[in-house]
């Protein structure tokens, strides 16, 4: 298979991905296939992880995308800064980075960093509220529907500007999991139209 940046699509834009130490990557996997299949009109240059082994890098790599790592600590804003000054993106998808992203760096690419989160902002953000905790926040509340947000990121947790939202309902019998499992099919869908929707915006 030719590498990902020697195919023709390399002269397109692009999206830097930056996940977290969880490193699921399901969000990533479906950003790279949507590039694939041009319902993004960008190519993914890269990954960004603090840490080398995990699901996320293993799924990147067999899709032959390259993969970086930044750690963490205290010269993760420097190690990050340069993953992301190597690859050169027109835009920055963060998928299951938990860390509040450097503010040096969001200074540097201002309007152009997403972030995915698995509640209906303003709605059950903020630190310490992701994972199972949003969903478990969620059902204790008695909501009856719940759903993502893309936003911009800002200096503060789950802050910046809504780009879009998918609504879910919530089921009487729903547990944690099978909500998370909900959500997680709306934020796959929800976070390719709100790429597309951004490169549109950014020209
Ligand atoms: C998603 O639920 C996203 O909303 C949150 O982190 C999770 C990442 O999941 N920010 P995955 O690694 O993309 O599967």
């Amino acid at each position: 298979m030719t590498p990902y940046l020697e195919r023709p699509e390399s002269r397109k834009k692009k999206i830097a991905i930056v996940v977290g130490t969880k490193g699921r990557g399901s969000n990533m996997a479906n950003i790279i296939a949507a590039c694939e299949a041009g319902t993004i009109n960008a190519q993914v240059a890269g990954v960004i992880s603090p840490l080398p082994n995990t699901p996320a890098i293993w799924r990147a790599q067999a899709l032959r995308v390259p993969v970086k790592v930044a750690p963490g600590g205290d010269r993760h804003t420097y190690h990050l800064g340069k993953a992301l000054a190597e690859l050169d993106p027109f835009i920055i998808c963060l998928a299951g980075y938990m860390k509040l992203f450097p503010e040096a760096l969001i200074n540097q690419y201002r309007g152009r960093i997403l972030n995915i989160h698995p509640s209906l902002l303003p709605k059950y953000g903020g630190k310490g509220m992701y994972g199972k905790k949003v969903h478990e926040a969620v059902l204790a509340a008695g909501e009856t529907e719940t759903g993502c947000t893309v936003h911009k990121v800002t200096a503060n947790y789950d802050e910046g500007p809504i780009v879009a939202q998918r609504k879910v309902p919530v089921m009487p019998d729903d547990t944690p999991e099978t909500l998370a499992n909900r959500v997680l099919d709306a934020e796959h869908l929800l976070y390719i139209a709100a790429i597309q929707k951004t490169l549109s915006l950014l020209g």
